[in-house]
């Protein structure tokens, strides 16, 4: 096989309680993932020619978003082939193209939706043939989203979130998300919410599962789901960003059944009844100011696939 694609989706935190910052720099989370129906594709290709002065992995990106991807090492889809080479105890050369859909820092775990797709793409082209569960560790190394993006579907993740446990189910969810110009650091929204809370002289609270938001995802009931949504992060990227309150109320004002920041931000995600409401609700978003694109999407989908 010469060349193999993979189709990797966004995520949307249904609940993000976030602890304690800890010795290592990052914090205990009880981290809801949930995949959404919003892709990028990886396709890994063995470099046409023989030049083998070339760099052993190259990287290109095309999309509409993609001003701020490194085409370098640091790349997260070329980090993540990098370790499975080095996991393999082998050298390896594959040419990455990453089709960007997912909006570059924008809360959704774009970065690590294309390591998680170079991951599944390279070990394919490559012949590893390294089952899921080897996977799912390399990726936690390269970061704590990734693990999320090869399993899809909804999941709690617990420890910095790569720690993660499927959740049951039912039915179909769909979604609007508001996306703005520009991104946001997810290390300076983490360190944002401490400094709101140091301010504040709120200590972090242990996180914990909100039950009313399993049972909901159980039950398929979208308005149980819409109520339950939270993200602690929601104030910190607010104060970075106040231009995102005013996309959210738009979204409430407009009915949404949720309305909360994705992540770190500074994509906002609103929750409708049905696909036709999420339609009418990204029509009536759109406009507010501050808000540079509108898409629609539902959930839960699976992981990172190799594409028909
Ligand atoms: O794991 P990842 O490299 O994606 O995390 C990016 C940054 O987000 C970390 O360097 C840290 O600042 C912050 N983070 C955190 N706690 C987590 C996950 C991420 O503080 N559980």
């Amino acid at each position: 096989m010469s060349a193999i694609t993979v189709r990797v989706p966004a995520k949307v935190n249904l609940q993000l309680a976030v602890g304690p910052l800890r010795e290592d720099g990052y914090h205990d989370l009880v981290n809801v993932f949930h995949a959404v129906s919003l892709f990028d594709e990886v396709t890994a290709a063995e470099p046409l020619d023989g030049d083998l002065s070339a760099a052993p992995l190259g990287v290109r990106v095309e999309g509409d978003l993609t001003g701020e991807v490194p085409v370098s090492d640091d790349n997260l889809a070329v980090r993540a082939a990098r370790a499975l080479a080095e996991r393999a105890g082998r050298s390896y050369r594959a040419d990455l193209l990453i089709r960007k859909s997912i909006p570059v820092a924008g809360g959704m775990a774009g970065g690590s939706a294309d390591a998680a797709a170079a991951l599944v793409a390279c070990n394919e082209l490559w012949g590893l043939g390294l089952p899921l569960e080897d996977l799912m560790e390399i990726a936690a190394d390269i970061g704590s989203d990734v693990p999320f993006a090869l399993l899809g579907g909804t999941a709690v993740g617990t420890g910095r979130g790569e720690r993660l446990a499927p959740l049951e189910t039912a039915g179909v969810f769909h979604w609007v998300f508001a996306l703005a110009d520009g991104g946001l650091s997810t290390p300076r929204v983490y360190g944002e919410c401490d400094r709101l809370r140091e301010e504040a002289g709120v200590a972090a609270p242990t996180p914990a599962v909100n039950e009313a938001l399993l049972a909901a995802l159980r039950e398929g009931d979208a308005e149980a789901l819409g109520q339950a949504l939270s993200n602690d992060l929601q104030p910190a990227a607010l104060a970075l960003r106040p231009s995102l309150a005013r996309t959210l109320a738009a979204g409430r004002e407009h009915g949404a059944l949720g309305a909360i920041v994705s992540g770190s931000g500074p994509t906002c995600a609103f929750l409708a009844e049905s696909a036709e409401r999420a339609y009418e609700l990204a029509a009536l978003i759109k406009d507010v100011d501050g808000c540079r694109s509108v898409v629609t999407a539902s959930g839960p989908v699976p992981g990172a696939t190799v594409a028909g």
